[in-house]
């Protein structure tokens, strides 16, 4: 499709392309993928605008721009994301980590250091990404990480090999069922909630990332429903729960906290000011 050429020019076509295709950042997405073909950071390649790639190297970047115009997300294409400046292995097992989910993060690192707390169970772990950036940033003891899905288990060990992390303990467990025998200071957690019908509406890009991940029953609300019917008995008497929120039901998700007990309820924003996190106390 574009033959042998520089990097400038295959960058202009392929940018050409994608937009052509309707694709919302042509160029980005352009730049990306030529630099994981050659191997070096995007930003190096503005000095690297005559050199030529090998017929090898032009045949690779065409079948991933294909793929891309066929809306498949940049890091299923090269198995890479990025969250909390790590990098994470990514295929289509796994949700793509996503910025949101660092504030999940950074909430529970900031509450660990001020209340001292130090086990952690991250519930519906998928690519590990915060158990992993748990483990990199923060000083816990114990760090649990679980999920339903095997294949996602296997990345969310890999992802801690690759971050030399080798002190989380893997659990397949369909929500607390397998996590017996422990209690914990904090629980963290990033459940699957979409709604059947949100999910029907979702852009293509999304329709590419397991279905497990996304959607929940009971109108997107299952998994809350769950947590925190059970979480309970998983946290010490003055754990926290804290929980990534589906912005657009926050009010009920918050309801179903208090209403099952906890206490001292707060909704955390994220940079586009919508609620985001849910964190709150142990009922006991
Ligand atoms: C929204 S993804 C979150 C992944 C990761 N924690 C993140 O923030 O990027 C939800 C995860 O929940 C898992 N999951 C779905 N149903 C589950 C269940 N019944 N019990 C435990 N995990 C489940 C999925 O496999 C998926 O990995």
């Amino acid at each position: 499709m574009f033959g042998a050429e520089n990097v400038y020019s295959l960058l202009k076509r392929a940018g050409m392309f994608l937009k052509s295709k309707g694709l919302s950042e042509p160029e980005s997405d352009a730049e990306v993928l030529l630099s994981f073909v050659l191997q070096t950071k995007r930003s190096k390649l503005p000095l690297m605008r005559s050199q030529k790639l090998t017929d090898i190297q032009v045949s690779q970047y065409e079948k991933y721009i294909l793929r891309r115009s066929k809306r498949e997300p940049v890091a299923y294409i090269t198995e890479l994301a990025g969250f909390m400046d790590f990098e994470f292995k990514a295929n289509k097992n796994v949700l793509i980590p996503r910025p949101e989910t660092e504030i999940l993060v950074e909430t529970a690192l900031k509450l660990a250091k001020k209340e001292n707390k130090n086990s952690v169970l991250d519930l519906c772990t998928g690519s590990g990404c915060i158990a992993v950036s748990l483990a990199k940033l923060g000083k816990f003891k114990d760090i649990t990480a679980s999920d339903v899905s095997g294949s996602a288990l296997e990345i969310a060990k890999e992802n801690a090999r690759i971050n030399n992390v080798l002190d989380i303990s893997f659990v397949k467990s369909d929500v607390f069922d397998g996590i017996s025998g422990k209690i914990f200071d904090i629980i963290v957690s990033n459940p699957p909630y979409v709604s059947h019908e949100e999910y029907n509406a979702l852009e293509s890009e999304l329709k590419y990332e397991p279905e497990i991940a996304l959607m929940a029953a009971e109108c997107g609300l299952f998994f809350y429903k769950k947590i925190a019917g059970k979480a309970g008995k998983y946290l010490k008497d003055n754990g926290f729960i804290l929980i990534e929120l589906n912005a657009y039901k926050a009010g009920e998700i918050k309801q179903i906290f208090s209403t099952g007990g906890y206490k001292n309820i707060e909704i955390i924003k994220d940079y586009a000011g919508l609620p985001r996190i849910l964190k709150a106390e142990n009922r006991c």
